[in-house]
C-alpha cells in the first residue's frame, strides 16, 4: 500500500517537473546544473554598489545619463558608428538604443543615447515613439510629419501596431551605406493588460530613419520563417512567429535577423534583403539553409546574440525562457552562418555563472579597442524602469567566448 503511494507521489512530481522544465534535454541539463549550483539558482547581487562609478563600469549598479536620469535602454544595442554631429558631419560614436520602461509596462517606445568613452551617456530622446490615441496619430504634427500620405487603412494598421499599450521590445539598429538609412527591426506584440504583457501576436516590427536619432517611421511587421517540410514544428499552431530577436551585419554588409520562434522552443536565423527592411525571401519561398536556417528545435531560448570574432567564427549566445528571472546562458558556435552550430555550453565562469550574473543576453559589442564587451538586463519585474545593466568584459580562450563576474572594471585594461 505505501509503496504504491510513494509510486503515485514520485509519478505526481515527474510529471509536475516535466511540465515546468520540460523533456528537452538542453531545458533538462540547464535545470540540473542550476540545481547543481544550490544557491546560485537563486542569486541576487544585493551588494553592488547603487551607483554606477564615474570612471568604471559597476555591473548592476543604476547607471544615470549626463542629465542624471537613469538610462532607459532596456533590452537594447550598443555598437561604434558614425552618426551626424550638429552640422551634419559624421563622427564616430558609442550609439546605445533600447527599451524606454520609464513609464513600467506602458507606453514603451524605444530611446538613443551617445557616449564617447562609455562610461557617459547622453539621452537623444525617443528615436521611435508609441501613439497614445488615434486623435494624436492625426493631429499632433510628429506624427501627421511622420506618416503624411498614408491612407486611413495604413494609419489604422500603424496605429494598431504601435500604440501606447502594444508591446515593443528589443530594438536593434543597423545603419544601411546603399540607402544610406537607419533600420530598426522590434519584437511587435500585443497590447498589454495592466500588469502584464499579452504576446499572442509574435512578429517583427520594422521602423526606418535618415538619422540614428529618428524620427523612425514604422513602416510594417511580419511573421517571418517556418519550419521547412519535414521537420517537426514545435508549435505549428501559430507559423513563423518572432519574438526576442537581433542583428547581425556581416563583414561584406549582409545582414541576417536572429529570432525565437514556435512559442519560444526554437531560433531561426534568416538573412535580410539589400535595403534591410525586408526578409531576402518570403517565408513561402524561402529555402533552408540558403535563405534562412532553424536551429536547435525545442531547446527553448530567447535573447539571442550573434557575432563574429576576430577569429572568424560565428557566435550566437542566447537565454533560457523564465520570464524576467534570470537563468543559464549558452553558447553555440559555427564556422558559417548556415553552417553546423556546435554547443560550447555556458560561457559564464565563477559564482553565479549558471544565472548569468543574474542577467539576460541583449548584446555583445566590441570596444575601440578591440575589447569585446557583454551588455544583459537584470530585469526588475516590479519597477521595470529600474531594471540594471550588466555590462561584462567578454574573453575568447582559443575558440571559446567566456565571461566572467567583475565588480568594477574598465575596458580600457579588461
Ligand atoms: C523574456 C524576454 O527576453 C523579455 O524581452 C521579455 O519579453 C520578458 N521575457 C517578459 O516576460
Amino acid at each position: 500500500m505505501k509503496k504504491w503511494k510513494y509510486g503515485c507521489a514520485l509519478f505526481l512530481a515527474v510529471c509536475v517537473a516535466a511540465s515546468i522544465i520540460g523533456t528537452d534535454p538542453y531545458r533538462i541539463a540547464d535545470a540540473f546544473s542550476r540545481l547543481g549550483q544550490g544557491p546560485d539558482f537563486l542569486y541576487k547581487w544585493k551588494d553592488v554598489p547603487n551607483v554606477q562609478g564615474e570612471q568604471d563600469f559597476t555591473p548592476g549598479a543604476q547607471w544615470k545619463d549626463e542629465e542624471g536620469n537613469l538610462i532607459q535602454a532596456h533590452g537594447g544595442q550598443v555598437q561604434y558608428m558614425e552618426v551626424p554631429d550638429e552640422n551634419g558631419r559624421k563622427k564616430k560614436q558609442y550609439v546605445w538604443i533600447g527599451e524606454n520602461k520609464s513609464t513600467g509596462h506602458f507606453g514603451n517606445c524605444f530611446a538613443v543615447y551617445t557616449s564617447d568613452d562609455l562610461y557617459h551617456w547622453e539621452c537623444r530622446g525617443d528615436v521611435l515613439r508609441s501613439i497614445a490615441s488615434w486623435q494624436q496619430l492625426t493631429e499632433d504634427p510628429y506624427f501627421t510629419e511622420l506618416y503624411k500620405g498614408c491612407s486611413q487603412e495604413e494609419l489604422k494598421e500603424i496605429f494598431s501596431c504601435i500604440h501606447a499599450q502594444a508591446v515593443m521590445e528589443r530594438p536593434k539598429m543597423l545603419y544601411n551605406a546603399a540607402t544610406d538609412q537607419y533600420v530598426i527591426w522590434f519584437h511587435s506584440d500585443d497590447a498589454t493588460s495592466k500588469n502584464t504583457y499579452k504576446y499572442d501576436v509574435g512578429m517583427a516590427g520594422v521602423a526606418v530613419s535618415d538619422s540614428p536619432f529618428g524620427p523612425f517611421r514604422f513602416l510594417h511587421r511580419q511573421r517571418l520563417s517556418q519550419c521547412p517540410k519535414g521537420e517537426i514544428d514545435c508549435y505549428p499552431f501559430s507559423k513563423g512567429e518572432a519574438r526576442d530577436l537581433n542583428l547581425f551585419q556581416d563583414r561584406d554588409q549582409t545582414a541576417y535577423i536572429v529570432y525565437t520562434s514556435e512559442n519560444n522552443k526554437t531560433l531561426y536565423i534568416s538573412r535580410l534583403n539589400e535595403s534591410y527592411t525586408d526578409l531576402c525571401t518570403d517565408p513561402e519561398n524561402a529555402v533552408s539553409g540558403k535563405d534562412f536556417m532553424r536551429l536547435f528545435p525545442g531547446a527553448m531560448r530567447e535573447a539571442p546574440v550573434l557575432i563574429r570574432g576576430e577569429n572568424g567564427r560565428y557566435y550566437l549566445m542566447s537565454s533560457s525562457t523564465t520570464g524576467w528571472m534570470s537563468n543559464q546562458a549558452r553558447v553555440w558556435s559555427a564556422d558559417s552562418i548556415f553552417g553546423t552550430w556546435q554547443n560550447d555550453g555556458n560561457p559564464c565562469i565563477g559564482v553565479g555563472a549558471n544565472v548569468t550574473f543574474d542577467s539576460q543576453s541583449t548584446c555583445l559589442f566590441r570596444a575601440e579597442n578591440g575589447q569585446w564587451i557583454y551588455y544583459g538586463d537584470r530585469w526588475n519585474a516590479k519597477d521595470l524602469a529600474d531594471s540594471r545593466y550588466i555590462w561584462l568584459p567578454v574573453q575568447f580562450a582559443g575558440e571559446r567566448l567566456t565571461i566572467s563576474w567583475k565588480e568594477r572594471w574598465r575596458w580600457e585594461e579588461p
